[in-house]
């Protein structure tokens, strides 16, 4: 088994090039299943979710290829419109999946997503999305099986919950499908923008991606193209955090600044200093921190619940008392007993995380309880004293494209063994 051992306190100063969005890698890969001709997809970060999500292309009968972060897939051969389970289990935004075998052969199969480690994950928005689209679905023994006897036709489909997922896989079945799909109250994350400009790029007809009702013209094919996914934000703020928490000085080159705002201003609250362009950000934690009165996670623009363990894990060291309030998952503390652990201070009452900042977290053996948990504890330990071994990477695997080398670039005492 693999881990991090980290001896923690050094300043991190430095330069980081920002990887490729793991939450647009993902649904785009699964879009590139719909078009005709090749799609070669640039800046795809090398992630265990990543090569998941080719296996499935590649069990559906496509041909996919990584080489460099550049992904090409040819999509002409798909014949089998299957998710194996397996990589259902492994990677449970293979959910994603399901609307583009729908667009794309007009049935799917696939195992049904239990829940995970943030807490039940539901999906019932998407299959009342497909039901309103013309998709017929049974459910055996844990298997979904969906077919669309009648075609898959464009529907009006209000959202209860401007849930990400299935605004995704409600836009994959609709960009194919016959007639217009309009989605209200669609979710407004940057990853929703760079699909749709993935599948505009391939000949799809949306307009609104971004904004809370989408628009989709159904057309007969799709091309291929070439395509470069967009930086990670959630990547960009815990490399953010990890300069806070060692009251660092780092630039940050590749980012995209324009969807940074919700976390940017927090860090800024904290009183450290950002200063940016389009694409760079300047940033530097050389000023005692201050706590945060109440940080509460909202869907876009609001504070994105992937940022939550990561902020905290600063806050953990930074004097006063943190109010963080979890409103999108039910389950999303688990990290804090590895920071307790490390020495923390932090009451849980229901889904909101009461932090009081220590002066010192020290170094424990703890194990990665998700991703960002485990990026969490990944900046604890880089700013506390003594040793930490982190174990359980395989979560950190999912959404970090080698964060050992990149920390340890800018000054980390940091190692996988
Ligand atoms: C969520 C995040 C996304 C993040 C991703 C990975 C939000 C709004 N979404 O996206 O930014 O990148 O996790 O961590 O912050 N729900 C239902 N029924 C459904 C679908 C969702 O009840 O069919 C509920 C979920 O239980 C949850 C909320 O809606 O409470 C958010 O779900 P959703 O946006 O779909 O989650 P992801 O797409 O995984």
């Amino acid at each position: 088994m693999q881990k991090f051992v980290i001896h923690g306190g050094k300043r991190l100063e430095g330069d980081i090039t920002v990887q490729g969005a793991k939450n647009s890698a993902l649904p785009i890969l699964s879009a590139a299943m719909l078009c005709d001709g090749e799609s070669i997809l640039e800046n795809c970060p090398e992630l265990s979710d990543v090569y998941a999500a080719c296996q499935i292309l590649t069990h559906s009968g496509c041909r996919c290829r990584m080489e460099n972060h550049t992904v090409t897939i040819q999509a002409e051969t798909i014949q089998n419109a299957e998710i194996p389970e397996n990589l259902m289990q492994e990677m449970r935004s293979s959910i994603i999946f399901l609307g583009a075998m729908l667009g794309r052969t007009g049935e799917c199969i696939s195992g049904y997503p239990g829940g995970c480690e943030l807490g039940s994950r539901p999906i019932d928005l998407h299959l009342q999305a497909f039901q309103k689209m013309g998709v017929k679905i049974q459910e055996e023994n844990g298997i979904l099986f969906c077919t669309t006897p009648n075609g898959l036709h464009g529907a009006k489909i209000h959202l209860q919950f401007p849930s990400v997922g299935a605004t995704e896989n409600i836009m994959l079945a609709a960009v194919l499908a016959d007639g217009e799909t309009i989605i209200s109250n669609a979710a407004r994350e940057p990853e929703i923008f760079d699909l749709a400009n993935y599948l505009k790029k391939c000949g799809a007809k949306i307009t609104g991606a971004g904004e809370s009702t989408i628009f989709i013209e159904g057309v007969k094919k799709l091309h291929g193209c070439t395509y470069r996914i967009m930086p990670d934000r959630i990547v960009t703020a815990t490399w953010l955090a990890a300069a806070a928490a060692t009251g660092g000085t780092i630039r940050l080159l590749q980012a995209d600044t324009g969807s940074l705002e919700g976390i940017l201003d927090v860090f800024e609250q904290m009183h450290c200093s950002c200063s940016h362009t389009k694409k760079t950000i300047c940033f530097s934690a050389n000023k005692p921190l201050k706590a945060i009165r109440c940080l509460k996670t909202m869907p876009y623009p609001g504070f994105p619940t992937d940022a939550q363990a990561i902020v905290m894990a600063v806050l953990c060291q930074v004097k006063g008392t943190s109010l963080i309030e979890e409103t999108i998952f039910e389950n999303r503390f688990r990290h804090t007993d590895a920071l307790m652990r490390m020495g923390a201070d932090i009451q849980i009452a229901g889904r909101a995380a009461i932090v009081h900042g220590v002066k010192k977290l020290h170094g424990a053996t703890v194990s990665a309880t998700d991703l960002r948990g485990g990026a969490a504890m990944l900046i604890a330990g880089l700013s506390a004293e003594g040793e930490t071994v982190i174990t359980e990477l395989s979560h950190i695997d999912r959404g970090y494209d080698k964060p050992e080398k990149i920390l340890a670039n800018i000054g980390a005492d940091i190692r996988r063994r």
